[in-house]
């Protein structure tokens, strides 16, 4: 008897990224709201993270109004249809439904036609890694056009009396729609974990324990600050130098760095220990934004076309890294 066998998808040679949207929440808030609740200044804020004010959900926000709009304007500038779309993968850790996945609901919201939908989760580094998977998705022939959403309202999730973060997070989404290439567009991933950090950045408590103790405020997001730091600053240059050779990029080929916007002296560490060139002009959306995890990078990608120093075409690094620990890294050429 003869083994079964079956065709596959016919494959595409390479993936890019065909268009990009976000959305910022509409709600200020200034370092001077926040400083009576944990004893704290705007001076040390500014100093010890480059945050001068973060987007928080104003009235009749939701993440889910803030990943559609992202995603919208991503679909208009990548010039397809919503209907053109056989994937959705979401990037979020503050989808506060254990299920369904946010994706179903958005792919229901923009006028799909019944894609694939799911979300991940793999916290701030979550973006590079649907970028990661969509681009492999794309490249196998498995779907056409993939949108990619890193959505996140932890101001939600946030302990306004933590000292440790109640200053960092913020909320906003980026979207990307990822497509088929006749030339490369984006990079191999360079991607991983450190379990042994699991607690470093994590939720307090589970839900259900929550509800177990009756704990009078909800789950918040907590950190262990400096060891989160000391990581990211040192181990994250590594990764970013890996991926560049992986790719066979060197730094000075590059035009942007766009990494995750966890702490403006993060950014800057990394930057000096990749001996990064003048010319590469460096992402630093935190600084009125705050850190937003997953939509961190589109975020600051986007305000880089706003202020005119990244166009369609330059080659960017991008990579981020968060709870888990996790990372994910990949360069792309920008649409
Ligand atoms: O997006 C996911 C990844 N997340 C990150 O990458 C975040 C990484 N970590 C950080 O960004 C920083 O660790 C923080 C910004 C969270 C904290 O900054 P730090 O420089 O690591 O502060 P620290 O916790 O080491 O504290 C330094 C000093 C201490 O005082 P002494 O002992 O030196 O007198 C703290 O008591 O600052 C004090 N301190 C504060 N002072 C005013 C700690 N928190 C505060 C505060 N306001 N909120």
């Amino acid at each position: 008897m003869s083994t079964p066998t079956w065709s596959m998808p016919a494959t595409s040679p390479h993936a890019a990224i065909l268009g990009l949207g976000v959305d910022r929440a509409k709600r200020v808030v200034p370092n001077a709201d926040l400083v009576a609740a944990i004893d704290s200044s705007d001076e040390w804020i500014q100093q010890r993270t480059g945050i001068k004010e973060r987007r928080w959900l104003g009235p009749g926000e939701t993440l889910e109004s803030l990943a559609l709009a992202a995603s919208q304007r991503a679909i208009a500038s990548s010039g397809i249809e919503a209907a053109q779309i056989d994937a959705i993968v979401v990037a979020t850790c503050t989808h506060t439904l254990q299920t369904p996945a946010l994706a179903a609901k958005l792919a229901h919201l923009l006028g799909t036609q019944a894609p694939a939908a799911f979300d991940i989760s793999a916290a701030c580094a979550g973006f590079c890694h649907a970028v990661g998977l969509a681009s492999d998705m794309v490249r196998s022939g498995t779907s056409r056009y993939v949108l990619v959403v890193g959505a996140e309202a932890l101001s939600r999730v946030t302990s306004k009396t933590d000292r440790g973060t109640a200053f960092i997070f913020g909320d906003g989404a980026g979207a990307v729609v990822v497509g088929p290439s006749e030339v490369p567009g984006i990079g191999p991933v360079v991607w991983g974990s450190d379990g042994e950090q699991f607690d470093a950045i994590r939720q307090t408590v589970d839900w259900v324990e929550a509800h177990e103790n009756q704990d009078p405020e909800l789950p918040y997001i907590a950190m262990d600050g400096p060891a989160v730091f000391r990581w990211a600053s040192y181990e994250m240059a590594k990764i970013a130098q890996a991926t560049l050779d992986r790719t066979g990029i060197r730094a000075d080929q590059l035009d942007l760095f766009v990494p995750h916007q966890a702490n403006m002296r993060i950014i800057d560490a990394m930057a000096r220990a990749m001996k990064l060139p003048e010319h590469v002009r460096i992402a630093r959306d935190i600084a009125t934004q705050g850190n937003t995890s997953a939509a961190s990078i589109p975020l600051a990608l986007a305000r880089m076309y706003d202020e005119g120093t990244a166009k369609s075409g330059d080659l960017a690094l991008l990579i981020a890294f968060g709870a888990g620990l996790s990372y994910a890294a990949q360069v792309v050429r920008v649409p």
